[in-house]
């Protein structure tokens, strides 16, 4: 196996030295590292020229015009080292963060899998010295891209992750998009989605005691939207994205229910209740076809609409209706509630929560063999 420590490097002058001392003492006599500089202008570059020296063959410089951002400096490395036959890549920051004491069980964890991942948001796995509002916008960057991709690594956002080179092949470096921090979700989302087997270790992350930190509202706002455009390529939808259509659905069946209402007994005349089981079954139909068109259209691509499954969305609907009025019912004999609406909205939620598990696993279930 031959490991290289890729670290890319901008303004460390203070760090680097003693930071490549420290990780040599801690990785195996294969492996190397390789310093990805965007010609610092501290001189970054200059003394890790020097140090190699004491190192012969063993630490490496790739010197880049100027800050070209920390995915390019990434995909420079990894173009290296897979032409040079690294087998296994670990990503680090130069700045003390990533403590290099936990290379050796990275090292053992990616003999049966492809990707470890240094965790900080998993049991064990915590920040030391961030300001309350830089770790509020590292945990919230985490949530919130885990969300909306689906993706179920805890820290997508972290920079301590060892890579096999099968991986980084199964990813497809050419198809990264982002240039700035978002880089690491993109990797991390697209091994997930390429079906790569994943581990993640705790670890505990200390901020940089010396230098600065190169985050930038710019840098974060890429972020924020490559998020959405990951997403959009990946043509995947989370069981999040299915549950708000799944809502807004619902949400217009009940208007169309309330304007067909209108129309028929206000306007028209004719008695309420035959009028509101026609208006429920216009609304349901209205339901069924938008559920099977757009919210479970990933599960349900290549299937036309059918009365039988009609039949089975009804029904799941009706059930839905009788656990609306049970819960109702329920919340009011057990709690003294000022406004009984609020019985109506538990009744409502739960009676949502039925019909949006039927819809997944019955109504729009992906049927094999198609
Ligand atoms: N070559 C190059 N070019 N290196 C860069 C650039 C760049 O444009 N920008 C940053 N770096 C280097 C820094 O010199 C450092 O070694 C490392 O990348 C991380 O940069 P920091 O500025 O120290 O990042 P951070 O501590 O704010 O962010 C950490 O947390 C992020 C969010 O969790 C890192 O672990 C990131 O990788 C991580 O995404
Ligand atoms: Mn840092």
């Amino acid at each position: 196996m031959k490991l290289l420590i890729a670290v890319p490097t901008y303004n460390e002058i203070e760090n680097i030295e003693p930071f490549i001392k420290l990780v040599f003492v801690h990785i195996p006599s294969w492996a190397e590292i390789l310093v990805i500089d965007d010609n610092s202008p501290d001189g970054t570059a200059d003394a890790v020229e020097r140090l190699a020296e004491q190192y012969p063959g063993r630490l490496h410089l790739l010197k880049r015009s100027g800050k070209q951002g920390l995915a390019l400096a990434y995909l420079a490395a990894f173009e290296w080292g897979i032409s040079r036959n690294f087998d296994v890549f670990l990503e680090m920051d130069a700045d003390f963060s990533h403590n290099p004491g936990y290379i050796p069980e990275m090292l053992e964890k990616i003999q049966s899998c492809d990707v470890v991942v240094g965790s900080r948001n998993i049991k064990g796995g915590k920040v030391e010295g961030f300001s309350l509002i830089r770790n509020l916008i590292s945990k919230g960057g985490s949530l919130y891209s885990r969300l909306v991709l689906g993706c179920p690594v805890k820290d997508l956002t972290g920079g301590f992750n060892m890579w096999r080179k099968s991986a980084l092949e199964k990813i497809g470096l050419t198809t990264i998009i982002s240039r700035g921090y978002s880089f690491q979700i993109e990797m991390k989302y697209k091994a997930f989605l390429a079906g790569c087997a994943m581990t993640e270790i705790p670890i505990v992350f200390s901020d940089r005691k010396k230098g600065k930190s190169k985050m930038s509202r710019k840098i974060m706002l890429e972020a924020f939207v490559n998020v959405w455009k990951m997403k959009g390529a990946s043509g995947r939808d989370t069981g999040m994205d299915q549950f708000v259509k799944f809502a807004v659905t619902g949400g217009l069946g009940t208007i169309t229910n309330l304007v067909v209402f209108f129309l028929c007994a206000d306007l028209s005349g004719l008695p309420e209740i035959p009028v509101s089981v026609g208006c429920f079954l216009i609304a349901v139909t209205q339901n069924y076809i938008i559920n099977h068109r757009w919210s479970f259209k990933t599960q349900t691509a290549g299937t036309g609409l059918s009365i039988k499954r009609w039949c089975i969305y009804t029904a799941g609907s009706l059930l839905g209706l009788a656990v609306n009025i049970i819960i109702m019912k329920l919340v009011l004999l057990n709690w003294e509630l000022q406004y009984k609406f609020i019985a109506q909205a538990c009744g409502i939620a739960a009676g949502m929560v039925v019909n949006y598990i039927l819809s997944k696993y019955a109504v729009f279930r992906k049927r094999e063999n198609r």
